[in-house]
């Protein structure tokens, strides 16, 4: 077990994907061992290995006039968890241009009035986070900056700093795809060949090479506490 010191504390890595043996979930996996070498006590939270439900129920609806309304039990104990969170790495399919919808309804339930807004001072306050999206789309499509665009806007303005972050990122990966995806002038999907043995693995390579950039960008920003 690595030493902790006094520039990590725990690392919250939220996965968003049905399949274990996903781009998703590996990616999740690498960043959590990254995070890991780097001194983090790791919490991994798989959404749908946990069984989370996304949807939103009345123990866990808001009430605009209480505050301190208690939610269920389970929204109680995901909430603890993001409380004890230093940094929060959440990694997820782009699906049309945003999160899917278990990782949706984790913020939906969890996210909640009282606890992560609706307070002078928020609980999540001075948290990081970053938003690890595998896009299928191709590097070079012209979609990606809006995609981009769209993603910063709702998750690190509508979301993050919302909820009071000091900091949040979203990591776009795209080429997800082993074969490549992009939309033509017309508005065709346009779907390539499957890109095989070498080139795959060196597409592997590149995504992984990306993501730790980004993982290790949020390591390396982490605020001395002591
Ligand atoms: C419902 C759905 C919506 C999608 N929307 C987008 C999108 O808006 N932009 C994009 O680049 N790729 C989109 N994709 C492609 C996924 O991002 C891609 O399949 C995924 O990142 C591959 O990772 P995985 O192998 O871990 O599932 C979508 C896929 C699905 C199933």
């Amino acid at each position: 077990m690595p030493q902790q010191d006094s520039r990590t504390g725990t690392a919250l890595v939220v996965v968003a994907h049905h399949r274990t043996d996903s781009l998703t979930a590996h990616t999740a996996r690498r960043a959590a061992a990254r995070l890991e070498a780097a001194g983090y006590r790791i919490d991994m939270l798989d959404l749908h290995a946990e069984g989370f439900d996304p949807r939103m129920n009345a123990s866990d609806q808001p009430d605009w006039g209480d505050r301190e309304k208690p939610y269920s039990d389970e929204v109680h104990a995901h909430m603890r968890r993001l409380l004890d969170a230093d940094v929060v790495v959440a990694v997820f399919p782009v699906y049309w241009q945003s999160v899917p919808a278990i990782l949706k309804g984790w913020i939906d339930r969890v996210w909640n009035y009282g606890f992560a807004y609706g307070r002078s001072k928020p609980r999540l306050a001075g948290k990081r986070i970053l938003w690890l999206g595998l896009a299928g789309a191709t590097g070079d499509d012209p979609l990606v900056k809006g995609m981009r665009a769209v993603l910063e806007t709702g998750l690190s303005e509508g979301i993050a700093y919302y909820c009071g972050f000091s900091h949040s990122t979203v990591g776009l990966l795209t080429d997800a795809e082993e074969r490549p995806q992009s939309v033509d002038a017309e508005g065709n999907l346009r779907v390539g060949e499957a890109v095989t043995d070498a080139e795959r693995e060196a597409q592997y390579a590149d995504l992984d090479r990306r993501a730790r950039e980004f993982v290790e960008g949020l390591a390396a920003d982490a605020p001395a506490t002591a």
